[in-house]
């Protein structure tokens, strides 16, 4: 009987990936950028058993049994098999069951399968001994996963090959390079979404102008100033690239013919209240991004986090002020907020 145990954080991007060239390997029609988050407040655990007295495989997700015969799944495990054909016959022969867990709301725009699939393909390749780039068979679970399998700031080069192997995550910096850089999340609504990332960014692709124009002629350009950003540690210019990419990206859905509607009208008062509150110091010193769904992400310097928050507190008032009400009460839009 072998047990291994994984943790995986989830990633924010602030370049979108939106669109696929290849469904079934999952590759994107453009390169995208994020930083993993260094927590364990926002994690997937994945434990996986594999014993000679299994009977068949499992799959459990939050506590609840789910197909093992899921498309991804198996994609990722066959792959993950593949590779380890000869390391270690015997484990390979057994059957095992998968238990994950995410510690934050599943599906809800908070990059859960990024997390999930990244652990779950960490998982599988601690089991199977297999060693070397993992984060394209991570990808093959969930496009964003293959950023999650490194730590700091990490690009998701979409690559050439119609096989997908160029397609993978490359850590750019690691989180050591930026260590002042916080990431607060506001939670809009914990709700699962209507519509998933991926039967939005595929209807995107059928019929949005605007997202071929974005990934041809705007990504390219603004990731090479993205990463000089990044690297130069510039936060008014990294600011400013990552609400204009989530802007574009929110306007490509918009353009999707029947439209994915992800932000709502608090998501809509938080992106107005960080642009107010940036104007008051003639520079930028948070930046709002929205994934597929109503939570805002924000980036900001460790040293303007308390008055940030206060501001927040401000204007949406809690039922008891509590910074942690952030990750995990009462959700924004059930507040009552403040306009003045
Ligand atoms: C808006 O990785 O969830 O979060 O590859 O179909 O599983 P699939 O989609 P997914 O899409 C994430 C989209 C995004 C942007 C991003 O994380 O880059």
């Amino acid at each position: 009987m072998k047990i291994v145990t994984c943790i995986a954080p989830v990633n924010i991007a602030v370049m979108k990936y939106w669109g696929k060239r290849d469904e079934d390997l999952i590759l994107p029609i453009n390169d995208s950028l994020s930083a993993t988050l260094n927590t364990n407040f926002m994690c997937a655990k994945t434990t996986i058993l594999a014993s000679p007295d299994l009977k068949e495989n499992k799959f459990w997700l939050n506590g609840k049994e789910e197909s093992f015969e899921g498309k991804r799944l198996q994609n990722c495990l066959r792959e993950v098999q593949r590779r380890a054909k000869d390391m270690n016959p015997d484990v390979l022969g057994w059957k095992i069951a998968i238990c994950s867990e995410n510690n934050f709301p599943t599906a809800a725009g908070l990059a859960s399968s990024a997390a999930g699939y990244a652990c779950l393909v960490s998982a599988l390749a601690k089991l199977y001994n297999i060693e070397g780039e993992i984060s394209d068979i991570a990808r093959l679970g969930s496009g964003s996963a293959c950023r999650s399998i490194y730590g700091g700031w990490v690009r998701w080069h979409k690559g050439e090959l119609s096989c997908g192997e160029d397609s993978v995550a490359r850590q750019v910096v690691p989180s050591s390079h930026w260590p002042e850089m916080r990431v607060l999340i506001l939670v809009v609504n914990d709700k699962k979404k209507k519509d998933s990332s991926t039967s939005g960014m595929q209807r995107s692709v059928d019929t949005s102008d605007l997202l071929l124009y974005r990934s041809d002629k705007i990504v390219p350009k603004r990731m090479e100033e993205m990463i000089t950003s990044i690297k130069n540690k510039d936060f008014h210019n990294f600011a400013k690239l990552t609400m204009q990419d989530s802007n574009q990206f929110h306007a490509t859905c918009l353009d999707t013919y029947p439209p994915c509607v992800y932000m709502n009208d608090v998501s809509h008062s938080i992106s107005g209240l960080v642009h107010k509150y940036n104007e008051l110091f003639d520079e930028n010193r948070v930046a709002y991004t929205f994934d597929a769904g109503p939570n805002a992400c924000l980036y900001i310097l460790e040293k303007d986090v308390e008055e940030f928050l206060s501001v927040v507190n401000y204007v949406f008032p809690p039922p008891e002020v509590d910074q942690v009400e952030y990750l995990t009460g009462m959700p924004l839009e059930n507040r009552k907020i403040k306009n003045d």
